[in-house]
Parts: structure tokens; C-alpha cells; sequence
């Protein structure tokens, strides 16, 4: 009598033990180590470059280019909201955002806009790649969705700026528009000329675009 309670004692924490694991297998979330630097390291960038950007935008402004200080105040709209996105994932992930920055140093109008084409380079080009990259490895999609959508629109940002650029340097502005409408979902960008119904990267509708000046 003794033996079988004590089998069926073992049996029942056998039991228990089994269905613990179970849980936690099914509990445990995928490693994304590398990809949750990542997006320290980029919420970062991004923060930076909100101040920067605005910073560079009362530059602009107080120099007299009008249209590259809406430039600026605009493409800020947008970093911020990658910035945010990157925090969702974030969180998503259990991860805890915090709000440091980085520092910059403002000079003149030209000098921020070449400092500006190169930043968003080596975001399109070098990192966000490498993000994206290493999202894909550690299977993490919200990650991949968040950096894909950042590299795309940072393209267009480099191009803006390339184009106040060339018209700074040819001192005629009057083809730079003085506002710009910026997709509240994913950031992108637009000149109202180039407007298409729906945002092409995540699908927000139009009418929701907020107008930055
Ligand atoms: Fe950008
Ligand atoms: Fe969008």
C-alpha cells in the first residue's frame, strides 16, 4: 500500500513538474537581444535629431530661409515620430524606453544642411540596414516594421534636404514649399505636389496627415 502512494506521489510531481515546463516554454518570448540594443541606440538618434532638427529650423528661420526652417520643423515632426514608434516596440517587448539624447552643435544654415544630408545617409545606408538585418535574424517583426518604415522615409528626408541644398547654394528658394504634410502613423514626409491618397508605407489615409510649417 505503502509503494503505490508512493509512486502516485511521485506521479502527481512528475505531473506538476511537466505542466510547469510547458508554461514556461510557452511564457518565453523570443530572444531579441541585439535587436532591442538596436533600438535603444536608434530611439536615441531619433530624439537627437528631433532637438537638432529643431534647433537647425529657429537657425533657418532667424537667417531668413523660411521655407528651409518649415523644412526642418517638419522632418522633426516626422523623426518624432519614429522616436515613438521605436518606444512601442519597445514596450512591447517589456522594455522600459529611456529619454536620452545626444549632443549636436548648431552652425550655419549650409553647414546644418550638409550635416543633415550625411546623418540621414548613414541612416539609410549603415545603420538602419544593420537593424533591420539583425531584426530579421531574431525574428522580430514589430522591430522590423518600425526600422523598415524609418530607413524609407529617411531617404526622402536626405533628398528634401539635397534639394534646399541646391537652392540655397543658387540663393533662389522659391521653389521650396512652405509646408509640409507628415504621416501621423509612420512619419513619412510630403511636398504637397508629390500627395498620394494613402500614406504607400503604412496605409494611413490622407486626410489624416498633419500640415507642419
Ligand atoms: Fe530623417
Ligand atoms: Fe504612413
Amino acid at each position: 500500500m505503502k509503494r503505490v502512494r508512493l509512486f502516485l506521489m511521485i506521479l502527481i510531481a512528475a505531473s506538476i513538474v511537466m505542466a510547469c515546463n510547458q508554461k514556461a516554454k510557452k511564457d518565453q518570448k523570443p530572444i531579441v537581444s541585439k535587436t532591442v540594443e538596436n533600438l535603444k541606440t536608434a530611439l536615441k538618434d531619433e530624439l537627437t535629431t528631433v532637438e537638432k532638427y529643431r534647433a537647425y529650423s529657429e537657425r533657418a528661420r532667424a537667417d531668413g530661409y523660411g521655407q528651409i526652417s518649415a523644412l526642418f520643423n517638419a522632418i522633426a515632426r516626422s523623426e518624432g515620430i519614429h522616436a515613438n514608434n521605436h518606444i512601442g516596440v519597445l514596450t512591447s517587448l517589456g522594455i522600459t524606453a529611456d529619454s536620452t539624447k545626444g549632443s549636436f552643435v548648431v552652425k550655419s544654415t549650409k553647414e546644418n544642411l550638409e550635416e543633415s544630408i550625411n546623418g540621414e545617409a548613414k541612416e539609410v545606408f549603415v545603420l538602419y540596414p544593420a537593424y533591420i538585418k539583425s531584426a530579421n535574424d531574431e525574428n522580430a517583426p514589430d522591430a522590423i516594421r518600425t526600422f523598415t518604415w524609418a530607413m524609407g522615409i529617411e531617404k526622402k528626408h536626405g533628398y528634401f534636404y539635397q534639394s534646399a541644398l541646391e537652392a540655397l547654394k543658387t540663393n533662389d528658394l522659391t521653389e521650396l514649399p512652405y509646408e509640409y504634410l507628415i504621416c501621423p502613423k509612420c512619419g513619412n514626409t510630403f511636398e504637397e505636389i508629390e500627395l498620394e491618397p494613402k500614406c504607400p508605407f503604412c496605409k494611413t489615409d490622407k486626410g489624416k496627415f498633419i500640415v507642419v510649417k
